[in-house]
Protein backbone atom coordinates (compact mmCIF):
# COMPACT_ATOMS: atom_id res chain seq x y z
CA UNK A 1 0.00 0.00 0.00
CA UNK A 2 1.59 3.43 -1.18
CA UNK A 3 1.24 6.50 0.57
CA UNK A 4 0.41 9.68 -1.80
CA UNK A 5 2.63 11.45 1.23
CA UNK A 6 5.67 9.70 0.97
CA UNK A 7 5.51 9.79 -2.94
CA UNK A 8 5.36 13.30 -3.01
CA UNK A 9 8.23 13.44 -0.17
CA UNK A 10 10.03 11.01 -2.43
CA UNK A 11 10.02 13.15 -5.16
CA UNK A 12 10.44 16.40 -3.08
CA UNK A 13 14.26 15.01 -1.82
CA UNK A 14 15.51 14.24 -5.76
CA UNK A 15 14.66 10.04 -4.99
CA UNK A 16 13.11 8.56 -8.08
CA UNK A 17 9.51 6.78 -8.46
CA UNK A 18 9.02 3.03 -8.98
CA UNK A 19 7.01 1.99 -12.15
CA UNK A 20 4.13 0.95 -8.95
CA UNK A 21 4.34 4.29 -6.92
CA UNK A 22 3.55 6.03 -10.29
CA UNK A 23 0.73 3.66 -11.23
CA UNK A 24 -0.71 4.06 -7.70
CA UNK A 25 -0.64 8.25 -7.61
CA UNK A 26 -1.79 8.61 -11.06
CA UNK A 27 -4.73 5.84 -11.22
CA UNK A 28 -5.56 7.07 -7.67
CA UNK A 29 -5.49 10.79 -8.57
CA UNK A 30 -7.76 10.03 -12.64
CA UNK A 31 -9.86 8.06 -9.95
CA UNK A 32 -10.62 11.48 -7.78
CA UNK A 33 -8.87 9.45 -4.61
CA UNK A 34 -5.93 11.67 -4.29
CA UNK A 35 -7.09 15.76 -3.87
CA UNK A 36 -5.48 18.24 -6.22
CA UNK A 37 -3.73 20.37 -3.81
CA UNK A 38 -1.38 16.58 -3.80
CA UNK A 39 -1.56 16.24 -7.42
CA UNK A 40 0.12 19.76 -7.74
CA UNK A 41 2.37 19.24 -5.09
CA UNK A 42 3.83 16.11 -6.85
CA UNK A 43 4.18 17.99 -10.01
CA UNK A 44 5.90 21.25 -8.69
CA UNK A 45 8.61 18.39 -6.95
CA UNK A 46 8.69 16.91 -10.33
CA UNK A 47 8.93 20.17 -12.10
CA UNK A 48 12.12 20.86 -9.79
CA UNK A 49 13.88 17.52 -9.38
CA UNK A 50 13.49 15.96 -12.72
CA UNK A 51 13.06 12.37 -13.74
CA UNK A 52 15.29 9.47 -15.15
CA UNK A 53 14.36 7.96 -18.29
CA UNK A 54 12.68 5.09 -16.86
CA UNK A 55 10.74 6.94 -14.41
CA UNK A 56 9.34 9.24 -17.33
CA UNK A 57 8.46 5.73 -19.28
CA UNK A 58 6.60 4.85 -15.94
CA UNK A 59 4.87 7.66 -15.70
CA UNK A 60 3.98 7.39 -19.39
CA UNK A 61 2.55 3.77 -19.04
CA UNK A 62 0.71 4.63 -15.88
CA UNK A 63 -0.95 7.61 -17.67
CA UNK A 64 -1.71 5.39 -20.28
CA UNK A 65 -3.15 2.91 -18.04
CA UNK A 66 -5.57 4.55 -16.93
CA UNK A 67 -7.65 5.20 -20.36
CA UNK A 68 -8.38 3.16 -23.22
CA UNK A 69 -6.09 2.54 -26.02
CA UNK A 70 -8.07 3.62 -29.54
CA UNK A 71 -8.13 0.55 -32.34
CA UNK A 72 -7.84 1.77 -35.58
CA UNK A 73 -6.75 -1.34 -37.36
CA UNK A 74 -10.21 -1.67 -39.06
CA UNK A 75 -9.23 1.85 -40.83
CA UNK A 76 -7.72 0.90 -43.81
CA UNK A 77 -4.34 2.98 -44.82
CA UNK A 78 -1.31 4.34 -43.06
CA UNK A 79 -2.33 6.64 -39.82
CA UNK A 80 -0.05 9.66 -38.77
CA UNK A 81 -0.44 12.64 -36.52
CA UNK A 82 1.71 15.27 -35.67
CA UNK A 83 1.71 16.96 -32.07
CA UNK A 84 3.38 20.57 -31.45
CA UNK A 85 4.64 21.37 -27.95
CA UNK A 86 2.85 24.40 -27.59
CA UNK A 87 3.14 27.76 -28.93
CA UNK A 88 1.59 31.29 -29.71
CA UNK A 89 -0.06 31.58 -33.67
CA UNK A 90 0.78 28.08 -33.91
CA UNK A 91 -2.50 26.93 -36.16
CA UNK A 92 0.16 24.38 -38.03
CA UNK A 93 -2.49 21.48 -36.92
CA UNK A 94 -5.63 23.10 -38.63
CA UNK A 95 -3.26 23.04 -41.99
CA UNK A 96 -1.50 19.91 -41.97
CA UNK A 97 -4.47 17.59 -40.98
CA UNK A 98 -6.73 18.33 -44.08
CA UNK A 99 -3.38 18.61 -46.73
CA UNK A 100 -1.93 14.99 -45.24
CA UNK A 101 -6.04 13.51 -45.45
CA UNK A 102 -5.70 15.04 -49.44
CA UNK A 103 -2.32 13.25 -49.58
CA UNK A 104 -3.65 9.90 -48.78
CA UNK A 105 -2.60 9.36 -45.35
CA UNK A 106 -5.11 8.51 -42.46
CA UNK A 107 -5.02 11.38 -39.72
CA UNK A 108 -7.13 10.70 -36.35
CA UNK A 109 -5.59 13.77 -34.50
CA UNK A 110 -6.20 14.30 -30.67
CA UNK A 111 -5.61 18.14 -29.66
CA UNK A 112 -5.40 19.59 -26.49
CA UNK A 113 -6.85 23.19 -25.54
CA UNK A 114 -4.45 26.37 -24.86
CA UNK A 115 -2.18 26.04 -21.85
CA UNK A 116 -0.74 28.84 -20.23
CA UNK A 117 0.00 31.26 -22.73
CA UNK A 118 -0.08 28.68 -25.27
CA UNK A 119 -2.98 28.16 -27.65
CA UNK A 120 -4.86 24.58 -28.16
CA UNK A 121 -6.15 23.75 -31.07
CA UNK A 122 -9.36 22.51 -29.50
CA UNK A 123 -10.30 26.16 -29.09
CA UNK A 124 -9.66 27.08 -31.87
CA UNK A 125 -11.98 24.61 -33.57
CA UNK A 126 -14.47 25.43 -31.31
CA UNK A 127 -14.69 28.79 -32.64
CA UNK A 128 -16.20 27.31 -35.38
CA UNK A 129 -20.26 27.43 -34.74
CA UNK A 130 -21.60 24.23 -34.39
CA UNK A 131 -18.02 22.25 -34.37
CA UNK A 132 -18.36 19.17 -32.17
CA UNK A 133 -14.64 18.21 -30.79
CA UNK A 134 -16.34 15.23 -28.48
CA UNK A 135 -17.84 12.36 -30.41
CA UNK A 136 -18.07 8.67 -29.39
CA UNK A 137 -15.17 5.96 -30.54
CA UNK A 138 -17.25 4.86 -33.13
CA UNK A 139 -18.33 8.32 -34.86
CA UNK A 140 -14.07 9.44 -34.49
CA UNK A 141 -14.00 6.17 -36.56
CA UNK A 142 -16.33 6.42 -39.13
CA UNK A 143 -15.30 10.20 -40.21
CA UNK A 144 -11.78 9.14 -39.87
CA UNK A 145 -12.42 6.15 -42.76
CA UNK A 146 -15.09 8.53 -44.48
CA UNK A 147 -13.27 11.72 -44.24
CA UNK A 148 -9.79 11.00 -43.99
CA UNK A 149 -9.31 13.28 -40.97
CA UNK A 150 -11.05 13.84 -37.22
CA UNK A 151 -9.80 16.64 -35.31
CA UNK A 152 -11.54 16.18 -31.53
CA UNK A 153 -10.54 16.84 -27.63
CA UNK A 154 -8.96 14.25 -25.80
CA UNK A 155 -12.57 11.73 -25.07
CA UNK A 156 -13.48 11.09 -21.43
CA UNK A 157 -11.90 7.63 -21.96
CA UNK A 158 -8.62 8.23 -23.63
CA UNK A 159 -5.47 9.11 -20.92
CA UNK A 160 -8.44 10.81 -18.15
CA UNK A 161 -5.11 11.12 -16.17
CA UNK A 162 -3.67 13.43 -18.02
CA UNK A 163 -7.23 15.26 -19.33
CA UNK A 164 -7.05 16.53 -14.87
CA UNK A 165 -3.11 16.80 -14.81
CA UNK A 166 -3.21 19.38 -17.73
CA UNK A 167 -5.76 21.45 -16.68
CA UNK A 168 -4.04 21.31 -13.22
CA UNK A 169 -1.01 22.03 -14.54
CA UNK A 170 -1.73 25.10 -16.51
CA UNK A 171 -2.92 26.99 -13.41
CA UNK A 172 -0.21 25.94 -11.27
CA UNK A 173 2.97 26.97 -13.53
CA UNK A 174 4.14 23.45 -14.24
CA UNK A 175 3.89 23.15 -17.39
CA UNK A 176 7.86 23.50 -18.41
CA UNK A 177 8.89 20.73 -17.43
CA UNK A 178 10.96 17.94 -19.79
CA UNK A 179 9.05 14.57 -17.77
CA UNK A 180 5.66 16.33 -17.51
CA UNK A 181 5.57 17.23 -21.29
CA UNK A 182 7.01 14.36 -22.53
CA UNK A 183 4.42 11.73 -20.46
CA UNK A 184 1.50 14.11 -21.23
CA UNK A 185 2.06 13.86 -25.06
CA UNK A 186 3.26 10.44 -25.68
CA UNK A 187 0.87 9.29 -23.18
CA UNK A 188 -2.15 10.53 -25.61
CA UNK A 189 -0.41 9.70 -28.97
CA UNK A 190 0.11 6.28 -28.00
CA UNK A 191 -3.48 5.61 -26.81
CA UNK A 192 -4.17 7.10 -30.32
CA UNK A 193 -3.70 3.78 -32.75
CA UNK A 194 -1.37 5.61 -34.80
CA UNK A 195 1.24 4.02 -36.77
CA UNK A 196 3.64 7.48 -37.13
CA UNK A 197 4.20 10.51 -35.54
CA UNK A 198 5.33 14.04 -36.11
CA UNK A 199 6.51 16.01 -33.01
CA UNK A 200 7.46 19.95 -33.65
CA UNK A 201 9.30 20.71 -30.31
CA UNK A 202 9.45 24.08 -30.19
CA UNK A 203 11.71 26.82 -28.92
CA UNK A 204 12.23 30.92 -27.57
CA UNK A 205 10.52 32.95 -25.82
CA UNK A 206 6.94 31.48 -26.87
CA UNK A 207 7.45 27.85 -26.45
CA UNK A 208 7.66 26.19 -22.88
CA UNK A 209 11.36 25.50 -23.61
CA UNK A 210 13.29 28.59 -23.64
CA UNK A 211 16.70 26.86 -25.13
CA UNK A 212 16.92 24.71 -28.14
CA UNK A 213 19.27 22.70 -25.87
CA UNK A 214 16.19 22.13 -23.61
CA UNK A 215 14.17 21.72 -26.52
CA UNK A 216 16.57 18.87 -27.89
CA UNK A 217 16.53 17.15 -24.81
CA UNK A 218 12.71 16.68 -24.85
CA UNK A 219 12.36 16.28 -28.10
CA UNK A 220 15.07 13.34 -27.66
CA UNK A 221 12.72 11.83 -24.89
CA UNK A 222 9.59 11.88 -26.95
CA UNK A 223 11.05 10.14 -29.51
CA UNK A 224 12.59 7.77 -27.78
CA UNK A 225 9.44 6.77 -25.94
CA UNK A 226 7.85 6.86 -29.33
CA UNK A 227 10.09 4.05 -30.63
CA UNK A 228 9.99 1.62 -27.13
CA UNK A 229 6.20 1.69 -28.29
CA UNK A 230 7.55 0.88 -32.01
CA UNK A 231 6.22 3.99 -33.19
CA UNK A 232 7.72 5.56 -36.40
CA UNK A 233 8.47 8.92 -35.21
CA UNK A 234 10.44 11.91 -36.02
CA UNK A 235 11.39 14.97 -33.99
CA UNK A 236 11.43 19.15 -35.86
CA UNK A 237 13.14 21.85 -33.41
CA UNK A 238 11.23 25.19 -35.02
CA UNK A 239 11.66 28.37 -33.85
CA UNK A 240 8.76 30.21 -31.18
CA UNK A 241 10.66 33.47 -30.63
CA UNK A 242 7.54 35.16 -32.39
CA UNK A 243 3.94 34.23 -33.40
CA UNK A 244 3.92 32.18 -35.96
CA UNK A 245 2.02 33.95 -38.58
CA UNK A 246 -0.19 37.21 -38.65
CA UNK A 247 -2.81 36.02 -35.96
CA UNK A 248 -2.96 34.97 -32.45
CA UNK A 249 -6.35 33.89 -30.92
CA UNK A 250 -9.02 31.39 -31.78
CA UNK A 251 -11.58 32.39 -34.33
CA UNK A 252 -8.75 34.46 -36.34
CA UNK A 253 -6.08 31.91 -36.55
CA UNK A 254 -9.38 29.27 -37.88
CA UNK A 255 -9.26 32.41 -40.89
CA UNK A 256 -5.44 32.29 -41.38
CA UNK A 257 -5.79 28.75 -41.89
CA UNK A 258 -8.34 28.87 -44.12
CA UNK A 259 -6.03 31.18 -46.25
CA UNK A 260 -3.26 29.39 -46.58
CA UNK A 261 -5.37 26.24 -47.35
CA UNK A 262 -6.73 28.59 -50.26
CA UNK A 263 -3.74 29.20 -51.24
CA UNK A 264 -4.38 33.22 -50.56
CA UNK A 265 -2.01 33.44 -47.41
CA UNK A 266 1.53 35.61 -47.19
CA UNK A 267 1.84 33.73 -44.18
CA UNK A 268 5.69 32.12 -45.78
CA UNK A 269 6.65 31.00 -42.09
CA UNK A 270 3.16 28.79 -41.68
CA UNK A 271 3.22 27.40 -44.92
CA UNK A 272 7.35 26.36 -44.68
CA UNK A 273 6.62 24.62 -41.31
CA UNK A 274 3.18 23.32 -42.60
CA UNK A 275 4.87 21.80 -45.84
CA UNK A 276 7.87 20.44 -43.88
CA UNK A 277 5.69 18.77 -40.62
CA UNK A 278 3.23 17.32 -43.33
CA UNK A 279 5.83 16.14 -46.21
CA UNK A 280 7.63 14.68 -42.94
CA UNK A 281 4.04 12.61 -42.15
CA UNK A 282 3.51 11.43 -46.16
CA UNK A 283 7.05 10.03 -46.12
CA UNK A 284 6.76 8.54 -42.37
CA UNK A 285 3.07 6.76 -43.65
CA UNK A 286 4.47 6.01 -47.52
CA UNK A 287 8.39 6.02 -47.85
CA UNK A 288 7.98 8.61 -50.12
CA UNK A 289 11.06 10.83 -50.34
CA UNK A 290 10.58 14.23 -48.75
CA UNK A 291 11.08 16.07 -51.48
CA UNK A 292 8.21 14.56 -53.87
CA UNK A 293 6.04 14.51 -50.43
CA UNK A 294 6.53 18.43 -50.37
CA UNK A 295 5.36 18.44 -53.88
CA UNK A 296 2.31 16.61 -53.43
CA UNK A 297 1.57 19.16 -50.79
CA UNK A 298 1.95 21.41 -52.56
CA UNK A 299 -0.60 20.36 -54.99
CA UNK A 300 -2.73 19.42 -52.56
CA UNK A 301 -2.80 23.51 -51.63
CA UNK A 302 -3.04 25.08 -55.12
CA UNK A 303 -5.41 22.31 -56.31
CA UNK A 304 -7.80 23.07 -53.59
CA UNK A 305 -7.98 19.37 -52.46
CA UNK A 306 -6.35 20.05 -48.60
CA UNK A 307 -9.02 23.01 -48.34
CA UNK A 308 -11.84 20.53 -49.58
CA UNK A 309 -10.88 18.35 -46.94
CA UNK A 310 -11.32 21.00 -44.22
CA UNK A 311 -14.86 21.75 -45.63
CA UNK A 312 -15.37 18.31 -45.23
CA UNK A 313 -14.21 17.58 -41.82
CA UNK A 314 -16.18 20.40 -40.56
CA UNK A 315 -19.23 19.20 -41.99
CA UNK A 316 -18.69 16.05 -40.55
CA UNK A 317 -17.88 17.06 -37.16
CA UNK A 318 -21.22 19.76 -37.55
CA UNK A 319 -19.60 23.02 -37.73
CA UNK A 320 -21.28 26.13 -39.78
CA UNK A 321 -20.10 25.74 -43.36
CA UNK A 322 -21.26 29.13 -44.26
CA UNK A 323 -19.47 30.67 -41.72
CA UNK A 324 -16.17 29.24 -42.51
CA UNK A 325 -16.97 30.04 -46.59
CA UNK A 326 -17.46 33.54 -45.64
CA UNK A 327 -15.52 34.49 -42.69
CA UNK A 328 -17.31 38.16 -42.61
CA UNK A 329 -20.27 36.44 -41.07
CA UNK A 330 -18.87 36.01 -37.96
CA UNK A 331 -19.23 37.98 -34.75
CA UNK A 332 -17.33 40.98 -34.52
CA UNK A 333 -14.73 42.50 -31.03
CA UNK A 334 -16.79 45.07 -29.28
CA UNK A 335 -13.51 46.96 -28.57
CA UNK A 336 -10.71 47.42 -31.38
CA UNK A 337 -6.88 49.01 -30.53
CA UNK A 338 -3.88 49.71 -32.31
CA UNK A 339 -0.70 48.69 -30.78
CA UNK A 340 2.12 51.39 -31.91
CA UNK A 341 5.74 51.28 -31.73
CA UNK A 342 6.90 53.81 -29.39
CA UNK A 343 10.11 54.24 -31.29
CA UNK A 344 11.95 53.93 -34.43
CA UNK A 345 14.41 50.83 -35.62
CA UNK A 346 13.92 46.78 -36.71
CA UNK A 347 11.99 44.74 -34.61
CA UNK A 348 14.42 42.57 -32.92
CA UNK A 349 12.82 40.81 -30.92
CA UNK A 350 9.23 39.86 -29.63
CA UNK A 351 8.46 38.55 -26.60
CA UNK A 352 5.98 35.82 -27.60
CA UNK A 353 4.91 34.67 -23.91
CA UNK A 354 3.75 38.37 -23.54
CA UNK A 355 1.49 38.09 -26.65
CA UNK A 356 0.67 34.96 -25.50
CA UNK A 357 -0.66 36.40 -21.91
CA UNK A 358 -1.96 39.51 -23.60
CA UNK A 359 -3.69 37.40 -25.66
CA UNK A 360 -5.20 35.14 -22.49
CA UNK A 361 -5.90 38.35 -20.49
CA UNK A 362 -8.07 39.46 -23.44
CA UNK A 363 -10.21 36.10 -22.96
CA UNK A 364 -8.57 34.14 -25.61
CA UNK A 365 -6.96 31.63 -23.06
CA UNK A 366 -7.61 30.43 -19.52
CA UNK A 367 -6.91 32.31 -16.44
CA UNK A 368 -8.03 29.33 -13.95
CA UNK A 369 -9.50 26.21 -14.69
CA UNK A 370 -12.66 25.82 -16.17
CA UNK A 371 -12.77 29.08 -17.78
CA UNK A 372 -14.24 29.58 -21.01
CA UNK A 373 -12.22 30.94 -24.06
CA UNK A 374 -14.09 34.46 -25.83
CA UNK A 375 -13.29 33.08 -29.69
CA UNK A 376 -13.23 36.83 -31.41
CA UNK A 377 -10.65 38.36 -29.43
CA UNK A 378 -6.95 37.77 -30.61
CA UNK A 379 -4.14 40.27 -31.81
CA UNK A 380 -3.19 40.68 -35.77
CA UNK A 381 0.69 41.18 -35.62
CA UNK A 382 1.61 43.78 -38.06
CA UNK A 383 4.90 44.00 -37.76
CA UNK A 384 7.02 41.16 -37.07
CA UNK A 385 11.01 40.48 -36.29
CA UNK A 386 13.01 42.08 -39.07
CA UNK A 387 10.12 44.84 -39.93
CA UNK A 388 11.35 48.21 -39.84
CA UNK A 389 8.87 50.47 -38.11
CA UNK A 390 8.89 54.68 -37.33
CA UNK A 391 7.32 55.81 -34.42
CA UNK A 392 4.34 55.93 -34.13
CA UNK A 393 3.31 52.74 -36.81
CA UNK A 394 0.80 50.33 -35.84
CA UNK A 395 2.69 47.20 -34.47
CA UNK A 396 -0.55 44.71 -33.72
CA UNK A 397 -4.36 45.53 -33.87
CA UNK A 398 -5.40 43.91 -30.57
CA UNK A 399 -9.22 43.00 -30.31
CA UNK A 400 -10.84 42.49 -27.19
CA UNK A 401 -14.39 42.46 -25.90
CA UNK A 402 -13.84 44.86 -22.38
CA UNK A 403 -12.40 48.34 -23.12
CA UNK A 404 -10.13 47.90 -20.14
CA UNK A 405 -8.83 44.36 -20.39
CA UNK A 406 -7.66 45.47 -24.38
CA UNK A 407 -5.80 48.43 -23.14
CA UNK A 408 -4.23 46.81 -20.70
CA UNK A 409 -3.61 44.04 -23.57
CA UNK A 410 -2.16 46.57 -25.81
CA UNK A 411 0.11 47.63 -22.67
CA UNK A 412 1.77 44.33 -22.65
CA UNK A 413 1.87 43.96 -26.62
CA UNK A 414 3.75 47.19 -26.30
CA UNK A 415 6.09 46.23 -23.85
CA UNK A 416 6.67 42.79 -25.51
CA UNK A 417 8.21 44.53 -28.84
CA UNK A 418 12.25 44.81 -28.73
CA UNK A 419 14.10 47.80 -31.58
CA UNK A 420 17.26 47.66 -32.50
CA UNK A 421 19.01 50.11 -35.17
CA UNK A 422 20.40 47.56 -37.25
CA UNK A 423 18.49 44.82 -39.13
CA UNK A 424 18.65 41.60 -37.30
CA UNK A 425 20.05 38.52 -38.56
CA UNK A 426 17.28 36.09 -40.61
CA UNK A 427 15.27 33.60 -38.49
CA UNK A 428 15.77 29.63 -38.97
CA UNK A 429 12.49 27.75 -38.72
CA UNK A 430 13.47 24.60 -38.31
CA UNK A 431 16.38 24.24 -36.42
CA UNK A 432 16.83 20.77 -36.62
CA UNK A 433 15.29 16.90 -37.71
CA UNK A 434 15.42 14.37 -34.96
CA UNK A 435 14.28 10.83 -35.87
N1 LIG B 1 0.99 19.66 -25.01
C1 LIG B 1 0.53 18.59 -24.29
O1 LIG B 1 -0.31 17.83 -24.73
N2 LIG B 1 1.03 18.43 -23.07
C2 LIG B 1 1.98 19.23 -22.55
O2 LIG B 1 2.40 18.99 -21.45
C3 LIG B 1 2.45 20.33 -23.31
C4 LIG B 1 1.93 20.53 -24.55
Amino acid sequence: MFSAYEIIRKKRDGSSLSSEELEYFVKEYASGNIPDYQASSLLMATFFTGMSDEEILYLTKAMMSTGIIVDLSGVPGPKADKHSTGGVGDKISLILAPLAAACGVKVPMVSGRGLGHTGGTVDKLESIPGFRTQMSIDEYKQILSRVGLVMSAQSEDLVPADRKLYALRDVTATVESIPLITSSIMSKKLSEGIDALVLDVKFGSGAFMKKSADARRLAKKMVGVGKLYGKKVTAYLTDMSQPLGREVGNWNEIVESIRVLRGESDAQDVIELTKRLTAEMIYLSTGESLTSAEKEVDKAITSGAGYEKFLEMVTAQGGDLKVVENPDRYPKARSILEAKAVESGYVSAIDTFGIGMANVKLGGGRAKVGDKVDPVVGITMLKKVGDKVSAGDVLTVVRGNDDAKTKSAVEQVVSSYVFSANKPAERILVKERIS
